[in-house]
Protein backbone atom coordinates (compact mmCIF):
# COMPACT_ATOMS: atom_id res chain seq x y z
CA UNK A 1 0.00 0.00 0.00
CA UNK A 2 1.57 3.29 -0.81
CA UNK A 3 2.15 5.77 1.44
CA UNK A 4 0.42 8.98 1.81
CA UNK A 5 3.40 11.94 2.38
CA UNK A 6 0.97 14.77 1.85
CA UNK A 7 -2.71 13.72 1.87
CA UNK A 8 -5.75 15.78 2.32
CA UNK A 9 -6.44 14.00 5.53
CA UNK A 10 -3.33 15.81 7.09
CA UNK A 11 -3.29 19.32 8.47
CA UNK A 12 -1.29 21.64 6.05
CA UNK A 13 -1.19 25.19 7.95
CA UNK A 14 1.82 26.28 6.29
CA UNK A 15 3.84 25.89 3.25
CA UNK A 16 6.54 24.48 5.75
CA UNK A 17 4.68 21.29 5.46
CA UNK A 18 4.56 20.89 1.66
CA UNK A 19 7.25 18.81 0.24
CA UNK A 20 9.96 21.07 -1.17
CA UNK A 21 9.50 20.69 -4.60
CA UNK A 22 6.22 22.52 -4.48
CA UNK A 23 7.25 25.06 -1.82
CA UNK A 24 7.33 28.45 -3.12
CA UNK A 25 9.90 31.31 -1.87
CA UNK A 26 7.35 33.67 -1.86
CA UNK A 27 6.33 35.83 1.50
CA UNK A 28 3.18 34.94 2.48
CA UNK A 29 3.06 31.98 0.43
CA UNK A 30 0.40 29.52 2.22
CA UNK A 31 -0.21 32.27 4.77
CA UNK A 32 -3.92 33.49 6.37
CA UNK A 33 -4.18 37.31 6.29
CA UNK A 34 -6.36 37.74 9.44
CA UNK A 35 -5.00 40.79 10.54
CA UNK A 36 -3.27 43.86 9.60
CA UNK A 37 -0.59 43.00 13.16
CA UNK A 38 1.49 40.27 11.06
CA UNK A 39 2.80 42.94 8.66
CA UNK A 40 5.92 44.93 9.24
CA UNK A 41 7.09 47.74 6.96
CA UNK A 42 9.16 45.48 4.60
CA UNK A 43 5.97 43.20 3.99
CA UNK A 44 4.25 46.21 3.05
CA UNK A 45 6.86 47.64 0.78
CA UNK A 46 6.85 44.31 -0.81
CA UNK A 47 3.03 44.01 -1.66
CA UNK A 48 2.86 47.59 -2.97
CA UNK A 49 5.90 46.38 -5.36
CA UNK A 50 3.71 43.72 -6.74
CA UNK A 51 0.53 45.68 -6.91
CA UNK A 52 2.61 47.85 -8.62
CA UNK A 53 3.38 45.23 -11.34
CA UNK A 54 -0.16 44.04 -10.81
CA UNK A 55 -1.05 47.54 -12.40
CA UNK A 56 1.41 47.20 -15.51
CA UNK A 57 0.01 43.49 -16.01
CA UNK A 58 -3.74 44.82 -15.98
CA UNK A 59 -2.74 48.27 -18.12
CA UNK A 60 -0.39 46.06 -20.58
CA UNK A 61 -2.35 42.60 -21.38
CA UNK A 62 -5.63 43.12 -18.98
CA UNK A 63 -5.42 39.43 -18.05
CA UNK A 64 -2.93 36.82 -17.83
CA UNK A 65 -2.31 33.27 -16.63
CA UNK A 66 -0.39 33.41 -13.45
CA UNK A 67 -2.77 31.24 -11.28
CA UNK A 68 -4.27 29.29 -13.96
CA UNK A 69 -6.04 26.31 -12.28
CA UNK A 70 -6.21 28.68 -8.99
CA UNK A 71 -9.51 28.32 -7.58
CA UNK A 72 -10.87 31.00 -4.88
CA UNK A 73 -13.74 30.40 -2.35
CA UNK A 74 -15.55 33.93 -2.16
CA UNK A 75 -17.39 32.99 1.34
CA UNK A 76 -19.47 36.36 2.13
CA UNK A 77 -22.14 35.84 5.21
CA UNK A 78 -22.26 39.89 4.82
CA UNK A 79 -22.95 42.00 1.91
CA UNK A 80 -20.32 43.48 -0.25
CA UNK A 81 -19.76 44.57 -3.70
CA UNK A 82 -16.31 46.30 -3.86
CA UNK A 83 -14.17 43.08 -1.40
CA UNK A 84 -16.29 40.79 -3.55
CA UNK A 85 -16.15 41.72 -6.95
CA UNK A 86 -12.79 43.21 -6.47
CA UNK A 87 -11.41 39.63 -5.47
CA UNK A 88 -13.08 38.19 -7.80
CA UNK A 89 -11.87 40.14 -10.43
CA UNK A 90 -8.37 39.78 -8.93
CA UNK A 91 -8.61 36.15 -9.25
CA UNK A 92 -10.02 36.14 -13.41
CA UNK A 93 -7.65 38.49 -13.93
CA UNK A 94 -4.93 36.68 -12.79
CA UNK A 95 -5.96 33.66 -14.78
CA UNK A 96 -7.67 31.55 -11.87
CA UNK A 97 -11.69 30.52 -10.81
CA UNK A 98 -14.01 31.71 -8.14
CA UNK A 99 -16.43 29.84 -6.68
CA UNK A 100 -19.05 32.59 -5.51
CA UNK A 101 -20.85 32.43 -1.73
CA UNK A 102 -22.17 35.47 -1.79
CA UNK A 103 -25.55 34.66 -0.74
CA UNK A 104 -24.97 32.34 2.15
CA UNK A 105 -29.18 31.81 2.88
CA UNK A 106 -28.82 29.78 -0.44
CA UNK A 107 -26.04 27.24 0.86
CA UNK A 108 -25.53 25.05 3.67
CA UNK A 109 -25.19 27.88 6.11
CA UNK A 110 -28.97 28.37 5.96
CA UNK A 111 -29.01 24.52 7.30
CA UNK A 112 -27.16 25.42 10.33
CA UNK A 113 -23.91 24.38 8.77
CA UNK A 114 -20.68 25.75 11.49
CA UNK A 115 -18.41 27.91 9.73
CA UNK A 116 -15.70 25.31 10.72
CA UNK A 117 -17.57 22.72 8.53
CA UNK A 118 -18.33 25.46 5.46
CA UNK A 119 -14.37 26.29 5.40
CA UNK A 120 -13.65 22.44 5.54
CA UNK A 121 -15.62 21.97 3.06
CA UNK A 122 -14.77 24.78 0.51
CA UNK A 123 -10.61 23.77 1.14
CA UNK A 124 -11.63 20.28 -0.32
CA UNK A 125 -12.93 22.16 -3.59
CA UNK A 126 -10.73 25.71 -3.44
CA UNK A 127 -6.69 26.63 -2.96
CA UNK A 128 -7.67 30.19 -1.09
CA UNK A 129 -10.47 31.40 0.77
CA UNK A 130 -11.75 35.22 1.40
CA UNK A 131 -14.03 35.33 4.02
CA UNK A 132 -16.24 38.18 5.42
CA UNK A 133 -18.30 37.50 8.47
CA UNK A 134 -20.57 39.18 10.99
CA UNK A 135 -18.62 38.42 14.07
CA UNK A 136 -15.31 40.01 15.15
CA UNK A 137 -12.41 36.93 14.89
CA UNK A 138 -14.43 34.63 12.38
CA UNK A 139 -11.43 34.58 10.18
CA UNK A 140 -9.06 33.55 13.14
CA UNK A 141 -11.89 30.88 13.90
CA UNK A 142 -11.71 29.85 10.41
CA UNK A 143 -7.75 30.17 10.47
CA UNK A 144 -7.86 27.32 13.19
CA UNK A 145 -9.82 24.75 10.78
CA UNK A 146 -8.09 25.56 7.40
CA UNK A 147 -5.76 23.90 5.41
CA UNK A 148 -5.81 26.53 2.74
CA UNK A 149 -5.17 30.18 3.07
CA UNK A 150 -8.01 32.66 4.65
CA UNK A 151 -8.28 35.74 3.73
CA UNK A 152 -10.36 38.05 6.20
CA UNK A 153 -12.61 40.53 3.76
CA UNK A 154 -13.94 42.23 7.43
CA UNK A 155 -14.82 40.26 10.78
CA UNK A 156 -17.65 42.13 12.24
CA UNK A 157 -16.14 45.43 13.84
CA UNK A 158 -12.69 44.41 13.96
CA UNK A 159 -10.50 44.28 11.02
CA UNK A 160 -10.36 44.94 7.33
CA UNK A 161 -6.78 44.00 6.54
CA UNK A 162 -7.19 43.95 2.79
CA UNK A 163 -8.97 47.52 2.79
CA UNK A 164 -6.40 49.36 4.88
CA UNK A 165 -3.75 47.74 2.84
CA UNK A 166 -5.15 49.27 -0.41
CA UNK A 167 -6.03 52.72 1.50
CA UNK A 168 -2.19 52.77 2.48
CA UNK A 169 -1.56 51.65 -1.08
CA UNK A 170 -3.80 54.85 -2.62
CA UNK A 171 -2.24 57.05 0.15
CA UNK A 172 1.10 56.32 -1.56
CA UNK A 173 -0.28 56.57 -5.27
CA UNK A 174 -1.97 59.70 -4.22
CA UNK A 175 0.52 61.37 -2.39
CA UNK A 176 4.25 59.77 -2.98
CA UNK A 177 5.11 59.22 0.38
CA UNK A 178 3.86 57.65 3.60
CA UNK A 179 6.18 59.11 6.15
CA UNK A 180 4.71 61.52 8.62
CA UNK A 181 1.59 62.17 7.87
CA UNK A 182 -1.74 64.13 9.35
CA UNK A 183 -4.36 61.81 8.83
CA UNK A 184 -7.93 62.59 9.81
CA UNK A 185 -10.30 59.98 10.10
CA UNK A 186 -13.96 61.09 10.32
CA UNK A 187 -17.34 59.02 10.99
CA UNK A 188 -18.51 55.87 12.47
CA UNK A 189 -14.54 55.43 14.25
CA UNK A 190 -16.36 52.72 16.68
CA UNK A 191 -17.62 50.40 14.13
CA UNK A 192 -15.81 51.07 11.38
CA UNK A 193 -13.68 48.60 10.94
CA UNK A 194 -11.80 49.88 7.85
CA UNK A 195 -10.16 52.83 10.41
CA UNK A 196 -9.09 49.97 13.13
CA UNK A 197 -6.64 48.29 10.61
CA UNK A 198 -5.30 51.70 8.76
CA UNK A 199 -5.04 53.50 12.04
CA UNK A 200 -2.34 50.49 12.68
CA UNK A 201 -0.54 50.98 9.56
CA UNK A 202 -0.23 54.24 9.45
CA UNK A 203 1.28 54.40 13.30
CA UNK A 204 4.53 52.16 11.37
CA UNK A 205 4.86 55.52 9.50
CA UNK A 206 4.80 57.75 11.87
CA UNK A 207 1.32 59.60 11.30
CA UNK A 208 -0.31 62.54 14.02
CA UNK A 209 -3.85 60.69 13.84
CA UNK A 210 -6.97 62.66 14.24
CA UNK A 211 -9.91 60.95 15.14
CA UNK A 212 -13.40 63.03 14.67
CA UNK A 213 -16.78 61.45 15.50
CA UNK A 214 -19.95 61.79 17.26
CA UNK A 215 -19.26 61.14 21.21
CA UNK A 216 -20.86 57.82 20.97
CA UNK A 217 -18.98 56.70 17.60
CA UNK A 218 -15.18 57.25 19.14
CA UNK A 219 -12.17 55.39 18.63
CA UNK A 220 -12.45 52.34 20.60
CA UNK A 221 -10.03 52.71 23.69
CA UNK A 222 -7.80 49.39 23.21
CA UNK A 223 -7.00 50.74 19.69
CA UNK A 224 -5.92 54.27 21.05
CA UNK A 225 -4.18 52.78 24.08
CA UNK A 226 -2.01 50.42 21.57
CA UNK A 227 -1.11 53.05 19.19
CA UNK A 228 -0.41 55.54 22.85
CA UNK A 229 2.00 52.53 23.44
CA UNK A 230 4.15 52.97 20.11
CA UNK A 231 4.16 56.84 20.46
CA UNK A 232 1.51 57.85 17.76
CA UNK A 233 0.33 61.03 18.40
CA UNK A 234 -3.88 61.23 18.25
CA UNK A 235 -6.22 63.63 18.88
CA UNK A 236 -9.83 63.58 19.19
CA UNK A 237 -12.84 65.78 18.18
CA UNK A 238 -16.10 66.00 17.46
CA UNK A 239 -15.94 68.52 15.02
CA UNK A 240 -14.02 68.77 11.47
CA UNK A 241 -13.23 72.47 11.63
CA UNK A 242 -10.14 72.42 14.03
CA UNK A 243 -7.89 69.76 11.78
CA UNK A 244 -9.00 70.12 8.15
CA UNK A 245 -6.34 72.69 7.28
CA UNK A 246 -3.45 70.37 8.63
CA UNK A 247 -5.00 67.43 6.82
CA UNK A 248 -3.29 65.79 4.33
CA UNK A 249 -5.61 62.98 4.33
CA UNK A 250 -9.34 63.47 5.42
CA UNK A 251 -10.70 59.38 5.93
CA UNK A 252 -14.34 59.57 5.80
CA UNK A 253 -16.33 56.36 7.10
CA UNK A 254 -19.98 55.74 7.25
CA UNK A 255 -22.64 55.29 10.51
CA UNK A 256 -23.20 51.54 10.52
CA UNK A 257 -26.78 51.64 10.35
CA UNK A 258 -26.38 47.36 10.66
CA UNK A 259 -24.40 47.89 13.69
CA UNK A 260 -26.93 49.64 16.05
CA UNK A 261 -29.54 47.84 18.05
CA UNK A 262 -31.51 51.12 18.55
CA UNK A 263 -32.17 52.50 15.33
CA UNK A 264 -33.05 55.95 17.45
CA UNK A 265 -29.19 56.08 18.17
CA UNK A 266 -28.49 55.43 14.17
CA UNK A 267 -30.82 58.50 13.38
CA UNK A 268 -29.27 60.66 16.01
CA UNK A 269 -26.12 60.56 14.31
CA UNK A 270 -26.59 59.40 10.68
CA UNK A 271 -26.19 62.81 9.55
CA UNK A 272 -23.33 63.90 11.99
CA UNK A 273 -20.87 64.99 8.90
CA UNK A 274 -21.64 65.90 5.20
CA UNK A 275 -18.34 66.58 2.97
CA UNK A 276 -18.96 69.55 0.16
CA UNK A 277 -17.25 71.49 -2.13
CA UNK A 278 -17.82 74.16 0.94
CA UNK A 279 -15.71 71.55 2.99
CA UNK A 280 -12.83 71.43 0.82
CA UNK A 281 -12.81 75.01 0.44
CA UNK A 282 -10.08 74.98 3.73
CA UNK A 283 -8.86 71.90 3.23
CA UNK A 284 -5.04 71.81 1.51
CA UNK A 285 -4.64 71.80 -1.96
CA UNK A 286 -3.21 68.74 -2.38
CA UNK A 287 -5.36 66.98 0.20
CA UNK A 288 -6.21 63.27 -0.26
CA UNK A 289 -10.34 62.74 0.57
CA UNK A 290 -10.99 58.98 0.82
CA UNK A 291 -14.01 56.81 2.01
CA UNK A 292 -14.38 52.90 1.53
CA UNK A 293 -17.64 53.24 0.70
CA UNK A 294 -20.37 52.55 0.31
CA UNK A 295 -21.14 56.32 1.05
CA UNK A 296 -24.87 56.84 2.20
CA UNK A 297 -24.37 60.65 2.35
CA UNK A 298 -21.53 61.11 4.11
CA UNK A 299 -19.95 62.78 0.91
CA UNK A 300 -21.46 65.07 -0.83
CA UNK A 301 -22.10 64.15 -4.93
CA UNK A 302 -20.53 67.55 -5.94
CA UNK A 303 -17.40 66.78 -4.38
CA UNK A 304 -17.01 63.47 -6.82
CA UNK A 305 -15.13 66.01 -9.66
CA UNK A 306 -12.74 67.17 -7.26
CA UNK A 307 -9.46 66.28 -8.20
CA UNK A 308 -8.84 65.57 -4.52
CA UNK A 309 -11.53 63.30 -4.28
CA UNK A 310 -9.73 60.33 -4.40
CA UNK A 311 -12.28 57.05 -3.64
CA UNK A 312 -13.27 55.89 -6.89
CA UNK A 313 -9.59 55.30 -7.59
CA UNK A 314 -9.27 53.73 -4.03
CA UNK A 315 -11.67 51.11 -5.73
CA UNK A 316 -9.17 50.79 -8.51
CA UNK A 317 -5.94 50.36 -6.13
CA UNK A 318 -7.79 47.67 -4.55
CA UNK A 319 -7.62 45.43 -7.52
CA UNK A 320 -4.06 45.09 -7.89
CA UNK A 321 -3.70 45.11 -3.78
CA UNK A 322 -5.67 42.04 -4.06
CA UNK A 323 -4.11 40.22 -7.48
CA UNK A 324 -0.78 40.86 -5.12
CA UNK A 325 -2.30 39.38 -1.87
CA UNK A 326 -3.55 36.27 -4.06
CA UNK A 327 -0.61 36.09 -5.89
CA UNK A 328 1.87 35.81 -3.07
CA UNK A 329 -0.17 33.63 -0.69
CA UNK A 330 -0.50 31.15 -3.64
CA UNK A 331 3.10 31.18 -4.08
CA UNK A 332 3.50 32.75 -7.52
CA UNK A 333 4.45 36.50 -6.40
N1 LIG B 1 -15.03 48.88 1.31
C1 LIG B 1 -15.75 47.77 1.37
O1 LIG B 1 -15.46 46.84 2.14
O2 LIG B 1 -16.82 47.75 0.53
P1 LIG B 1 -17.82 46.55 0.36
O3 LIG B 1 -18.60 46.42 1.66
O4 LIG B 1 -18.70 46.91 -0.80
O5 LIG B 1 -17.02 45.30 0.12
Amino acid sequence: MATRTMGVGRKRSSAAHLPLGERGDGRFYGQHILSVAQFARTDLEYIFAVAEEMRLMVERVGTFDLLKGKILASLFYEPSTRTSSSFTAAMERLGGSVIPISEVKYSSVAKGESLPDTVRTLECYSDVIVLRHPETGAAATAARYARKPIINAGDGTGEHPTQALLDLFTIREELGRLEGLTVTMLGDLKYGRTVHSLSRLLALYGAKLNYVSPEILRMPPYIVEELGKFGVEQKEYTTLDPVLAETDVLYVTRVQKERFEDLKVYESVKGAFVITPETLKNAKQDMVLMHPLPRVGEISMDVDSDPRAAYFRQMEYGLYVRMALLAMVLGKA
